[in-house]
C-alpha cells in the first residue's frame, strides 16, 4: 500500500524464462549418424592438409619468371586456392566438430571474479576435463590426430613464403656491384641510344643505362641490373665543379655522372635543379650537392651519390672507365663490408687493362 499522492512504479522485473529444454541431435540419438559426421570432420582436416601441401608445391611448381605475367597469375591462383582450402578446411572441420559431435547442452555461467584461486584453478581443470570428455579430443584420436597435422601444416606455406624473400646468392655481393665496366658506353634510358659527349648541353641532366642492359632480357633480369646501374648525367660549368684531386679524371669536360640510387633507402634521385646543380630525391628531400661530388646537403641521407668515373672513346662516346667504386644505394651495404675484388671479373684491375 502506498500513502496518498504517492507516484505508484510498477515492477519492470520478469521471470527469468530460463534455458529452453535440451533438444538432441540425430547425431546424439543415432551412432550411425555421429559415425558419419566424424567422418566428414576428418575429410575437412584432410582437405586442410591437402591445401598446405598444394600451396608449397604450387609455390615451387610453377615459380614467377620475371616479366611473364602468366606465371604470375598460375602461381597466384595456385597459391591461392592452397592456402583457401588449408584455412576452409581447418575451420569448416572445426566447425563441423563443435556442432555435431561436442556436446550441445546449453549452460548458464555465473559471472564472478576473474582472480585465480586455488579452488576456481581446480574448477578451471574439472572444466577443461569435462569439455575434453565432452568432445571427445581424447577419445576420438582419428579427429584430434588430423586436426593436430593440419595445424601443424597450416603455417608451413608462410614459412616457404619468407624464406623465399631474401635471394638465394649472397645479397652483400649483389648490391656491391653494377654491370658498369670499363668501355661500357653510357646509354639514354629507356631507349638505349649510346650518348656523345656534345650531346650534353650545360644544364641538361640524362637518365642514363649501361649499352649492354638492352642485350639482357626482362626474363633475365633486366629490372634488378638496370636498378643497380642507373645513373644521372649532368654538365656543369667547368668553374662550378669542386673536384677533389683523387677524383680529378672521373669527369670528362664538366660532365659527371652518378648513381640515380639515394642512399638513404633507394628511392630514383631524379630531381635536377638547374641553377643551384642540386639533385632531389623525391621520397624524403635528401638533396646532393653535383658540384661537390653529389654530397648530402640536406635530408636524412648519410652519405654522397656514388660517383661513375667516365670518359670518352674514339668516336666520342661517354664510356664509363670501371663500376662504381663503393657500393650504389642505402648504406647498410657499407657497413656489412665489401666483398673480395676478385668476385667482380669485370671491374677489377686487370679488365680495365684487358679492354685498353
Ligand atoms: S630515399 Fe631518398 S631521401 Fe629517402
Amino acid at each position: 500500500m502506498y500513502d496518498r499522492g504517492a507516484a505508484v512504479v510498477q515492477s519492470d522485473a520478469f521471470e527469468n524464462p530460463g534455458l529452453p529444454p535440451h533438444r538432441p541431435r540425430q547425431t546424439d540419438l543415432h551412432p550411425e549418424k555421429a559415425r558419419r559426421a566424424e567422418r566428414q570432420v576428418v575429410g575437412w582436416f584432410l582437405l586442410s592438409m591437402l591445401g598446405s601441401v598444394l600451396a608449397i608445391v604450387a609455390y615451387i611448381a610453377v615459380p614467377i619468371e620475371s616479366g611473364d605475367m602468366g606465371t604470375v597469375r598460375f602461381n597466384n591462383l595456385f597459391l591461392g586456392l592452397g592456402i583457401a582450402l588449408a584455412l576452409l578446411g581447418v575451420g569448416f572441420g572445426g566447425m563441423h566438430w563443435a556442432r555435431q559431435l561436442m556436446s550441445s547442452h546449453e549452460v548458464v555461467e555465473e559471472r564472478h571474479l576473474s582472480r585465480g584461486s586455488e579452488k576456481s584453478r581446480a574448477r578451471a581443470v574439472e572444466i577443461f576435463q569435462l569439455g575434453d570428455e565432452e568432445s571427445g579430443f581424447s577419445r576420438r584420436s582419428l579427429i584430434r590426430n588430423t586436426l593436430i597435422g593440419a595445424v601443424a601444416l597450416l603455417p608451413l606455406p608462410a614459412v616457404v613464403l619468407f624464406r623465399d624473400l631474401t635471394p638465394s646468392t649472397d645479397p652483400v655481393a649483389e648490391l656491391s656491384y653494377t654491370m658498369w665496366k670499363p668501355g661500357s658506353r653510357l646509354a639514354l634510358d629507356p631507349s638505349g641510344t649510346p650518348i656523345k659527349a656534345s650531346d650534353v648541353t650545360i644544364g641538361s641532366a640524362f637518365h642514363v643505362i649501361p649499352e649492354e642492359l638492352s642485350e639482357i632480357g626482362h626474363n633475365e633480369g633486366y629490372l634488378d641490373q638496370k636498378a643497380l646501374a642507373a645513373v644521372l648525367l649532368v654538365r656543369l660549368p667547368l668553374d662550378r665543379l669542386n673536384e677533389q684531386p683523387d677524383r680529378a679524371g672521373w669527369s670528362y669536360d664538366g660532365i659527371v655522372a652518378y648513381s640515380k640510387i639515394c642512399t638513404h633507402v633507394g628511392c630514383p634521385v631524379a630531381l635536377y635543379e638547374q641553377q643551384t646543380h642540386h639533385l632531389l630525391c623525391p621520397c624524403h628531400q635528401s638533396t646532393f650537392d653535383v658540384t661537390n661530388h653529389a654530397k648530402v646537403i640536406f635530408g636524412p641521407a648519410k652519405r654522397a651519390l656514388p660517383q661513375l668515373p667516365i670518359t670518352v672513346d674514339d668516336e666520342g662516346y661517354l664510356v664509363a672507365q670501371r663500376d662504381f667504386t663503393e657500393p650504389i644505394g642505402p648504406s647498410f651495404a657499407e657497413r656489412l663490408g665489401r666483398v673480395d675484388p676478385e668476385h667482380v671479373p669485370l671491374s677489377s684491375a686487370a679488365d680495365m687493362e684487358n679492354r685498353a
